[in-house]
């Protein structure tokens, strides 16, 4: 089959374990970008990308690229581009522009002006136009300008990746699912040992971990764009998805989540039937603060209420110490590790980590942290 550049994109941090999820699923010549990795592969390749990558948030495949100092430049450019290989009049599209640098500063106008463009193409040759559709676009246009590059792409995914679709209900501060994945990917769970979020509001990563543990696809649940091209190939995507299911594997260990608050462990267990990981998963109301003598040998990884950045020393200070203490006298044994966008409190759990990683929550700056904890000497162990 005919082999094209892919653009994975993904959120900061994240590009090396998502560079190595392509890597598995056959991607060539990888090249790793800021908050994105781009590769070689073919329709084949575009297609399992959409339904395996777990730390991707969009597919895209670039169709143009070329310099642009100004709008009319832009204009202009978008118009060279023969819209007719990709849309018809009685189609439907929609444009996501995005943009840094110095010289295109508002990325709803560049999308405006790249809609006109286009839109004036089929009004000259055909008198009729397609329309705009937000919601389920047969065609989804991405516009990247950085300073004076543009790189139009054609996004084979629509909405975000992150949302597989099995939380349907969620708590006040759900994780996103792609950010969770790559948590868990980076913290080198061998699948093996028992996993464990002592805070897991909706369950999100504990069901994360159940679906890579099972090698379960992430995206089996969702729609994405590239069924609505005209070059869609219905039996390629079957062969795709039918690989996918003969690849399930058995888990046998246990999957571990609790919360304190007894809404959330209800609508993790929703959301855990949906994303059908109900079977490896065991969720409890717990309060993290009391003994746990079910847990032993256990990969934990949690993310603790983050509080309001002003309010750390009143609230979260005590909270991330007892964190601390808890970890150190109840679960030796464990590796723990803690993601929180609360930088001041996490200083103070009071162990010593073994990793500290910098990643982002939306636009919050947070600690991925790695606590080893022995239960004899660090020598001993
Ligand atoms: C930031 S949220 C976790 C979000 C979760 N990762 C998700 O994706 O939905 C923090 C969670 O910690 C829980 N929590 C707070 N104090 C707790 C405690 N002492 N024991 C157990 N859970 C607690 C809260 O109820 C809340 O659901």
């Amino acid at each position: 089959m005919k082999q094209f550049t892919i653009v994975a994109k993904t959120m900061f941090g994240l590009e090396e374990i998502l560079a190595k999820e392509i890597i598995d699923i056959g991607g060539e010549e990888i090249e790793i970008l800021s908050r994105a990795v781009k590769f070689k592969g073919d329709k084949e390749l575009l297609y399992k990308a959409n339904l395996h990558l777990r730390t991707a948030i969009k597919i895209l495949k670039p169709i143009a690229t070329f310099q642009t100092r100004d709008e009319n430049q832009l204009y202009e450019r978008i118009q060279s581009i023969n819209w007719s290989k990709y849309l018809s009049v009685n189609k439907t599209f929609s444009i996501d522009g995005i943009t840094s640098g110095e010289i295109f500063t508002h990325s709803k106008y560049v999308a405006l002006k790249t809609k006109d463009a286009i839109v004036d193409q089929f009004r000259d040759k055909y008198n009729k136009r397609p329309s705009i559709d937000l919601d389920n676009p047969h065609l989804r246009l991405n516009i990247h300008i950085y300073n004076t590059t543009c790189t139009v792409s054609l996004d084979s995914t629509g909405m975000t990746l992150a949302k597989r679709g099995y939380r349907l209900q969620q708590t006040t501060a759900p994780m996103n699912e792609a950010l969770a994945a790559g948590l868990i990917l980076m913290s080198g769970w061998d699948k093996k040992r028992d996993f464990f979020d002592p805070m897991c509001g909706s369950g999100t990563i504990a069901i994360e971990a159940a679906l890579i543990a099972r090698n379960i696809a992430p995206g089996r649940l969702r729609h994405f764009t590239f069924k609505n091209w005209d070059d869609f190939d219905p039996e390629l995507w079957e062969k795709v998805k039918e690989e996918a299911n003969d690849n399930i594997k058995p888990f046998r260990g246990k999957i571990i989540g609790h919360d304190l608050d007894y809404k959330a462990i209800e609508i993790a267990q929703q959301n855990t039937q949906r994303a059908g990981v109900r079977n490896v998963t065991e969720f409890k109301v717990s309060d993290f603060f009391k003994p746990k003598t079910e847990i032993t040998d256990s990969h934990i990884i949690f993310n603790p209420p983050y509080g309001e950045r002003l309010q750390a020393e009143t609230d979260m200070i005590p909270f991330y110490k007892n964190i601390g203490t808890q970890l150190k006298h109840t679960l030796n044994g464990c590796d723990a590790w803690i993601f929180s966008g609360n930088l001041d409190a996490i200083k103070f759990v009071g162990l010593r980590p073994s990793k500290k990683i910098k990643l982002y929550n939306a636009a919050i700056e947070c600690k991925f942290q790695k606590y080893e904890l022995y239960s004899g000497s660090k020598k001993d162990k």
